[in-house]
């Protein structure tokens, strides 16, 4: 009962997720779309700064862009902002769900830093509030003048937050908590950014008074810095299902090629210059350099120099009874995994033959023995790796 109820949390959570995440993103896009498909008002009307026209399902429809004054505001007015809230909180349980319970065992690496549960929660958390409020900071333009200065700043920033997490989790932790501190960050700037500054302005117009409009233009700086998030977060919250890519050696240099690269395809899809759009050449190559980045990876060809000893199938059980079962049998032993993980049962020959493939993947990225709790030794994972790649 209890297993299934593990699973059925996670797969409600995530499933939430998702619908909120597609309304969140698919909202973003439209207006992206919508703010870059404005043109002139063929006969100009008062306020209206441009308009747009467009068929859907059957329908015609015109959208007009324009600024609201005193006496004209509209009786209902739609906000877009519960797909962005919905989308963090859905996010942030199915991370605590997935990533808090069960000792951390997720976000820790004991080969790294030999953190407990509680000091990994809280370190994660720190790192939230921490990020935002440094970066809250360095675009706060009283402070730091120039923007160019701001967008190096955030750059280092964001290098800094990759290198030291993949230092301190483990590399899958790593990745995630960067993807959450992201999405943080996109949340804080919809509510601490963006809507006080458009409600203060409604307030203003509902008092009788020209409303100031140059509030707009910073929220507006808020508002197009979520666009560039959210092929980097999207590349994130996918890269879990990519053990070479977490557990790579070059991992926080991959997590910032592919961040760079998701901004600058961002970048050449709103742009309105068609000049702009070089930026999907340093995308293209930056993605590319990936496919050679991970075409080498440093721990597998290590484990692939090491000393095999040929193993008959008798031995090889010997392995993952003592690395593997205690984790992935009909009834696990294990504290905190009761439940074997992802299904993956390793107590027959049969079994292992069915799972060979994510098997290797999963030892060969030492993804698995997950965070080497079981100190499974590189001989053992070559020589099971040879054993299983025969098979
Ligand atoms: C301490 C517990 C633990 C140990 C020990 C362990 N695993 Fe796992 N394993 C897990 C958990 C938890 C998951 C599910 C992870 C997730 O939710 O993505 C998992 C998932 C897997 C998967 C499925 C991966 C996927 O993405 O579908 C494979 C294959 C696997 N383990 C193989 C192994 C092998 C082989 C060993 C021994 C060499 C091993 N595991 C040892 C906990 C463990």
């Amino acid at each position: 009962m209890a297993s299934s109820l593990d699973l059925w949390i996670e797969y409600i959570l995530r499933f939430s997720h998702l619908v909120a995440g597609i309304s969140w993103i698919g909202s973003s896009f439209y207006f992206i779309w919508l703010d870059s498909s404005f043109l002139p008002p063929e006969k100009s009307r008062r306020n209206v700064e441009g308009e747009v026209f467009m068929v859907h399902g059957g329908f015609y429809y015109q959208v007009d862009k324009k600024k609201i004054f005193p006496g004209e505001i509209p009786k209902i007015l739609h906000w877009f902002k519960w797909e962005a809230t919905l989308t963090w909180i859905t996010g942030f349980f199915l991370f605590a769900f997935l990533y808090y319970l069960k000792g951390a065992s997720l976000l820790i690496d004991q080969q790294k830093v030999a953190l407990s549960q509680g000091q990994a929660i809280g370190l994660s958390i720190g790192l939230v509030i921490g990020c935002w409020l440094l970066y809250d900071l360095i675009w706060n333009a009283s402070i730091v003048k120039s923007k160019i200065t701001s967008v190096i700043l955030s750059l280092l920033g964001f290098v800094g937050l990759v290198y030291s997490s993949v230092q301190i989790f483990s590399g899958r932790g790593a990745f995630i908590l960067v993807g959450v501190i992201m999405g943080s960050l996109m949340l804080l700037n919809v509510w601490v950014r963006i809507l006080p500054g458009q409600a203060k302005m409604l307030r203003e117009a509902t008092a009788g008074q020209i409303p100031d409009y140059s509030v707009s233009l910073k929220s507006k700086i808020r508002s197009v810095h979520n666009t560039y998030f959210i092929f980097p977060v999207l590349f994130i919250m996918l890269s879990n299902h990519y053990p070479l890519i977490y557990n790579h050696h070059w991992n926080w240099i991959l997590l910032i090629i592919l961040s760079v690269s998701g901004a600058l395809v961002r970048h050449a899809m709103v742009t309105k210059s068609a000049n702009e759009r070089w930026t999907l050449l340093p995308a293209s190559v930056g993605l590319m350099a990936l496919v050679f980045v991970t075409a080498h990876a440093p721990a597998v060809e290590k484990l692939n120099h090491t000393a095999v000893t040929a193993l008959d199938s008798a031995q090889v059980r010997v392995i993952i009874d003592t690395r593997c079962v205690r984790c992935h049998a009909t009834h696990n032993t294990d504290e905190n995994f009761k439940v074997a993980g992802k299904n993956v049962i390793l107590e027959t020959e049969e079994q292992i033959r069915q799972h060979k493939d994510m098997m290797i993947k999963q030892v060969e990225s030492k993804v698995m023995p997950l965070g080497n709790l079981t100190q499974m030794t590189d001989e053992e994972r070559a020589s099971l790796l040879d054993y299983l790649r025969k098979l």
